[in-house]
């Protein structure tokens, strides 16, 4: 590498990836975690790095027998490396896992959006943490302890990890180590098919951390673990506010729609492409241009992840996200047509 090399890769590593665009990155490394999981580690193409808390995601789009589709994955790797992020993804049913997993060599390219989510200590900072996990909900508390390890941080945490069996326990050694690098952190794996053990419940979670209601609680997993978690955390009176969970099972999108007879209809228009759709007051945007069968880039469904985000030129809508849009983007006429409803007739930016 010459100097001016050296000075031209210097300059580009201060940029930041933008992360309200998509843009471009290359798989530079692709191991296997387990005999499902595998993990991605990713650079931006232009060279610029991604800056991102633990617990955050990226959205990726990606290239299946069915056309393409947009999935989240939550950024595994610690947020205090700036050389690229890793992605442990698990070959579940449907498509985005297994065309990754079959497409996403090394050298190969993949649009990604974000960081984006709120998940983790930046937006729930704590003494000490519970933080537990589900299968691949995993993947957000393996950012969490690197960064800690990382920044030198003595984080004090009990980690539980319910996984199938011993086989399913991705990244054992590392956590082992990381907590020789940090003392206070307790690692409670939790293997439903053992001889003696079932499906975790309250009364479980309860001995296995017994001052449950002194820590910050993050959760990650399948909805309906999610919901155990929660309501045992509420049971022993740790505060809403002292409790967060991130949950990627978007294979059942909320919907609320109750349209009636009475039920006013907008007219939505596309103002690039001049398509128009009806879409009642009742629904969101997203699911109306599904209905009309007309593209728009989506993921979470529930203005989490801010890959639906688009510029609404006019009209007026009703908007409940979780995070997926910053209060500037909403100031300047961006929405989230999946948690979108209008109010009138509305013109986007498609
Ligand atoms: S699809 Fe995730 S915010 Fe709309």
């Amino acid at each position: 590498m010459t100097e001016v090399d050296l000075a031209d890769w210097r300059a580009r590593r201060r940029r930041r990836f933008a992360p309200d665009k998509w843009g471009v990155l290359v798989c530079r490394a692709v191991w296997d975690e387990s005999a499902d999981t595998r993990t991605f580690l990713l650079t931006p193409k232009d060279g610029s790095r991604i800056e991102h808390d633990p617990g955050q995601f990226m959205t990726f789009r990606i290239d299946t027998s069915d056309g393409w589709i947009e999935r989240c994955y939550t950024i595994t790797s610690s947020a205090a490396r700036d050389g690229g992020i890793e992605i442990s993804v698990k070959r579940q049913v449907g498509l985005g896992s297994g065309a990754l997993h079959k497409t996403l060599i090394a050298g190969a390219e993949i649009e990604a959006f974000g960081p984006s989510g709120r998940f983790g200590p930046a937006n729930l900072p704590g003494a000490n943490y519970a933080l537990i996990a589900a299968g691949s909900g995993i993947t957000p508390m393996l950012s969490i302890l690197r960064t800690a390890a990382d920044r030198g941080i003595d984080l004090d945490a009990i980690l539980v990890q319910v996984v199938p069996t011993s086989a399913d326990l991705i990244a054992e050694a590392e956590i082992t180590n990381l907590s020789r690098r940090m003392p206070r952190l307790t690692h409670l794996p939790i293997l439903t098919r053992s001889p003696g053990n079932g499906r975790p419940d309250s009364d479980l979670l309860a001995r296995a951390i017994p001052d449950l209601v002194d820590r910050t609680v993050l959760c990650c997993g399948p909805q309906p673990f999610m919901e155990m978690v929660r309501s045992a955390a509420l049971k022993v009176g740790v505060p809403a506010e002292r409790y967060g969970e991130e949950c990627f099972d978007f294979s059942s999108p909320i919907s609320d729609s109750t349209a009636g007879a009475d039920t006013q209809i907008r007219t939505v228009t596309f103002a690039r492409s001049g398509q128009t759709f009806d879409c009642a007051e009742t629904s969101t945007i997203l699911e109306a241009v599904k209905a009309a069968g007309l593209p728009l880039p989506s993921s979470c469904a529930r203005g989490i992840c801010g890959t639906c985000k688009t510029f609404k030129h006019t009209g007026e809508v009703t908007m409940a996200h979780d995070g997926g849009i910053r209060q500037r983007e909403i100031d300047r006429g961006f929405i989230l047509p999946c948690v979108s409803r209008p109010l009138t007739d509305i013109t986007l930016d498609c």
